[in-house]
C-alpha cells in the first residue's frame, strides 16, 4: 500500500504542493457547516497530521469520523492557517477498518490505570506513542554506544541450569507437571527435559562473562525473568537487560562505562525526541528536559556505603525500615540519598559481602566486596554491577559459604582456572532508564505487556 509516512509530511517541506497518499488512524475529527477536520495519525510521529475534507466534495463523511477508524487519505498537502503546521486538503478518502461506537478510546484524556486495561489499543495514545519511540531511540542508542567501543553484542541464553543471583527468584522451566510417582525433588528433576533443575535467566553476566573472557569486551541486550513477589511502580517479572562484561578492568572503569553509557543515551533522546520530552514535560514531569540537560553537564556522585549508612543515620527523616551497616538499602533510604542529599545520579560503592552476590570481589577489608549501584532520584536504582572476584581459592570459599553446589557452575569456576584477570561488569534495567528520561511513574507504562504477579495475557 504505497504512502507516505505522516511524519515526513510534517517536517519536509518538499511535500507542500504534491498530492500524497496517507494512512492512519483518526484520533479526533470535527465536523462544521462546509468542512470537517480529521486528526490522523500513523504511529510515525507524535504530532498528528490535520486532513480537511471539503464537504461539498464528499457525498457522506459519516464513516471518515470515528475515532479508531483506520483511513486513507488522498489529498495534496498544503500550508495550513495555524501556526504554519501542514495539513492535507482530501480529495479521495477510504475507509480501511471502521472503529464502532464502543471504541474504548474516544475520550480525549483517560487514567493510565483504565489503558494498563488495554495493552492492544493504548499504543495508540499519545503516551504510548512517545514512550515506545523513546524506548525504540534509547535501544539503537545503547548498541551504538557499545558498539563504537569495540564490544561484541552477545546473546546469553535464556533457558538456564544456574542462577546467577542467587536471590531464590528464578521461574522454573519444566515439561511435567508435578506428580507423587517421584520419591524425592532430584528424581522428579531427573526425569525433566533437561535431566536437572532448569529455569528462565535472571541475568545472562555469567555467560557474559565467559564471552569476555575471550572477547574482551560483551555487551547483552535482552530479557530477563525475575519471579519476584513484589508488587511495585518499578518491578516486572520480565523485564530488559543491558549487560556489558569487561576484561581488564576494576571497579572505577565499570563505573566510568555506566556513567558514560546513561549520558550517551540521554543525550541521543534528547536530540532525537525534543516533541516526545516537550510532551513528557508537559504532562508526567515538570523540568524534565532540565533534569537530563542537567545530567549530562555534571558528574555522578560517588558514595561508599559506609558513608551511606552514616549518613541515613543522622538523617531527619522518618524512615520505616531502620538503618544499620550490614543492612540492604530499602528504596526509601536510596531516593533519600539521591533526590535529598544530592539530587543528582548517586554511585554506591563497596557494600557489605553478605548483601551481595558470591561473584563479587572481595576488598581487602574482608568485609566488602567491590560492587556498585547506581540510584537515581524518582526511582531508585537502575543498575547493578560489580568488579568480580577472579580469584579461584576466594571464588570458591564465597560460594561454599553460600552453600552452592559446586557442579553447576563448573564453567564459571574454570574461568579462574586458565588466564583469570580482574573483570567486571554491570545490568541495566532498561525500563528503568525509561521511567528516568520520560518522568513516567510506573514500570507497566513503558512496557508492551507488563507481566506482574497475578498478571499475563
Ligand atoms: O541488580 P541486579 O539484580 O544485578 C544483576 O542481575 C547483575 N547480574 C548484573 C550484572 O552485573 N551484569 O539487576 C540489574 C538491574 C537492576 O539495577 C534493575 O535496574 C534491573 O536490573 N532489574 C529490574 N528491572 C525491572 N524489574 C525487575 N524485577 C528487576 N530486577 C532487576
Ligand atoms: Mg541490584
Amino acid at each position: 500500500m504505497k504512502h507516505t509516512d505522516i511524519k515526513s509530511i510534517l517536517t519536509d517541506p518538499s511535500f507542500i504542493g504534491k498530492k500524497t497518499v496517507i494512512c492512519g488512524w483518526v484520533r479526533t475529527s470535527r465536523d462544521s457547516k462546509n468542512v470537517a477536520f480529521i486528526e490522523l495519525n500513523d504511529g510515525t510521529s507524535l504530532k498528528h497530521l490535520q486532513i480537511v475534507i471539503d464537504k461539498a466534495d464528499f457525498e457522506d463523511i459519516s464513516s471518515f469520523m470515528p475515532g479508531g477508524t483506520a483511513l486513507k487519505v488522498v489529498g495534496t498537502v498544503v500550508k495550513g492557517m495555524v501556526n504554519n503546521a501542514v495539513e492535507v486538503n482530501a480529495e479521495e478518502i477510504s475507509v480501511l477498518g471502521v472503529s464502532p461506537a464502543d471504541y474504548p478510546l474516544q475520550k480525549k484524556r483517560t487514567t493510565l490505570e483504565f489503558l494498563r486495561t488495554m495493552p492492544h489499543l493504548r499504543v495508540r495514545t499519545n503516551t504510548f506513542n512517545a514512550v515506545f519511540r523513546v524506548r525504540s531511540i534509547a535501544a539503537e542508542a545503547i548498541h551504538r554506544f557499545f558498539q563504537t567501543r569495540n564490544y561484541v553484542y552477545i546473546n546469553t541464553p535464556l533457558l538456564t541450569g544456574s542462577d546467577c543471583e542467587g536471590a531464590g527468584e528464578m521461574f522454573k522451566v519444566t515439561t511435567i507437571g508435578y506428580s507423587d510417582q517421584y520419591k524425592n525433588e532430584e528424581e522428579y528433576y531427573a526425569d525433566d527435559f533437561f535431566g536437572r533443575r532448569a529455569g528462565l535467566s535472571v541475568s545472562g553476566q555469567l555467560e557474559g562473562e565467559v564471552a569476555a573472557m575471550g572477547l574482551g569486551k560483551i555487551y547483552t541486550f535482552g530479557p530477563s525473568f525475575r519471579a519476584e513477589k513484589s508488587n511495585t511502580q518499578r518491578h516486572v517479572a520480565e523485564f530488559w537487560h543491558v549487560e556489558p562484561e569487561i576484561a581488564f578492568a576494576e571497579l572505577d572503569d565499570i563505573i566510568e562505562v555506566a556513567q558514560s553509557m546513561i549520558k550517551y543515551i540521554i543525550s541521543d533522546v534528547l536530540e532525537k525526541c525534543p516533541d516526545e520530552i516537550d510532551f513528557f514535560s508537559r504532562f508526567f514531569e515538570k523540568g524534565l528536559r532540565e533534569k537530563l540537560n542537567n545530567i549530562l553537564e555534571n558528574e555522578f556522585a560517588v558514595l561508599d556505603y559506609t558513608e551511606a549508612v552514616e549518613i541515613l543515620k543522622k538523617a531527619d527523616a522518618d524512615f520505616k525500615f531502620p538503618v544499620e551497616w550490614g543492612c540492604d538499602l530499602q528504596t526509601e533510604h536510596e531516593r533519600y540519598i539521591t533526590e535529598k542529599v544530592y539530587n543528582k545520579p548517586v554511585f554506591i560503592i563497596n557494600y557489605p559481602k553478605q548483601i551481595k552476590s558470591f561473584y563479587m570481589k572481595q576488598n581487602p577489608d574482608g568485609k566488602t566486596v567491590a560492587a556498585t549501584d547506581l540510584l537515581v532520584p524518582g526511582i531508585g536504582e537502575i543498575i547493578g554491577g560489580s568488579q568480580r572476584e577472579e580469584d579461584l581459592d576466594k571464588l570458591l570459599a564465597a560460594m561454599k559459604e553460600r552453600g552452592m553446589n559446586l557442579d553447576e557452575y563448573k564453567d564459571y569456576i574454570d574461568l579462574r582456572k586458565f588466564g583469570s584477570v580482574p573483570h567486571g561488569g554491570f545490568g541495566l534495567g532498561f525500563e528503568r532508564v525509561i521511567m528516568y528520561m520520560t518522568g513516567v511513574e510506573n514500570i507497566r507504562d513503558v512496557i508492551l505487556y507488563p507481566r506482574t504477579v497475578g498478571n499475563i495475557r
